[in-house]
């Protein structure tokens, strides 16, 4: 699409083609020099793994504006080291980190066109994919891979942006279970999830909060996003055991809590009924996408607690203030996650 004709300052989270890809093919055994392309189609086997198995793997990042005019990543070597945990759950090769990160550097440089101003506070979304592109008849790991690297400009993940969510606890639906492939960014475990997602939304809601597989009891995440809520006082989230994704953005709000707000954390089970007691002041999630997404309320069956009267809760705004500062140059980046283009 002509970046002309994009309004930056409306954007949702939908496709919009931009002008070129990063393309890189496995075959005998090795990567083959990645390159630029006009961003478009590929012919593929229909024998191919990814088509019928579902080998394959993603990433989700974004370049941003900063406030100085910097194109700027957020640790993106942490997408790097994850796409290659889940490159190896999923039986794939592995990309080498450096050649990653360049060509993240690349595609972006490429396409700085439809990158959103600063001030939209919008986001160029990048996202690395490798699909098996190799036929198979039996249930194995294909020959051959394709990685590709597209992006796309973005505002917010949620249509209601900053303001809060309201989410439902699902009895019902699990996304992954102990043994399977939960923290692996695999198209598998995203496929399952749009039916509950239909679901949810007919009745209202943004998103499903699920729980672990086992005992439905714990909550693990959010389907696109991990979960946080402020117990006691303390910030806690669910540990990571293999059933979550073990999120960039989970891993830096801790951190900002700890050090920047003196925070108590903890990654620990996290009873579903534990939302429903005073002692539970706050909730959100995290992600790429998510960015920080305060949760006004949750509900199960008829059961509904609402968070400070639906608003975005103090420690809630204050990690969202931090981090977006951080990711855009506003404040001090004194941990050394913005990585210039
Ligand atoms: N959980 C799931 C299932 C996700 O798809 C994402 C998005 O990538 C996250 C959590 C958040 O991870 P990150 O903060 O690394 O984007
Ligand atoms: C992200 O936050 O990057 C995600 O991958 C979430 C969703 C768009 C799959």
């Amino acid at each position: 699409m002509d970046p002309g004709k994009i309004d930056f300052y409306n954007l949702g989270f939908n496709f919009i083609e931009t002008k070129e890809m990063y393309v890189a093919d496995y075959k005998n055994g090795s990567w083959s020099k990645g390159k630029m392309e006009p961003f478009g189609p590929f012919e593929i086997s229909p024998g191919a793994g990814v088509l019928n198995y579902g080998q394959g793997i993603f990433e989700g990042m974004k370049a941003l504006e900063a406030k100085n005019g910097d194109l700027v990543l957020f640790r993106p070597v942490e997408n790097a080291k994850r796409f290659n945990e889940s490159a190896k759950r999923m039986l794939m090769p592995t990309y080498d980190e450096d050649e990653f990160l360049n060509a993240v550097k690349n595609v972006v440089k490429t396409n700085k066109e439809y990158i959103p101003p600063y001030d939209s506070g919008g986001a160029l979304y990048i996202r690395p994919v490798m699909v098996a592109n190799g036929p198979v008849l039996g249930v194995a790991p294909a020959d051959e891979y394709k990685l590709i690297i597209f992006t796309v400009p973005v505002g917010p993940y949620f249509p209601e942006g900053f303001n809060a969510i309201d989410l439902e606890i699902s009895r019902e639906y699990t996304r992954a279970a102990p043994g399977g492939s939960g923290f692996a960014k695999t198209c598998c475990n995203y496929a399952p999830t749009m039916k509950p997602a239909k679901e949810t939304k007919a009745k209202g809601y943004a998103q499903i909060i699920y729980l672990d597989a086992s005992e439905l009891e714990y909550i693990d995440e959010v389907g696109t996003a991990n979960f946080f809520a402020v117990i006691e006082g303390k910030l806690a989230t669910p540990q990571l055991k293999g059933t979550i994704l073990p999120g960039i953005t989970r891993k830096s709000v801790l951190k900002i809590a700890e050090e920047k707000l003196g925070m108590e954390t903890e990654e620990r089970d996290i009873s579903y009924k534990e939302l429903f007691n005073k002692s539970c002041s706050e909730a959100f999630c995290t992600g790429t996408a998510a960015v920080i997404t305060p949760i006004g309320s949750v509900t199960l069956n008829e059961e509904k607690r609402v968070f400070n009267d639906g608003e975005p809760g103090e420690i809630t705004v204050k990690l969202y203030d931090l981090l977006t500062g951080i990711q855009r140059k506003e404040i001090e980046d004194e941990f050394g996650w913005v990585v210039d283009v």
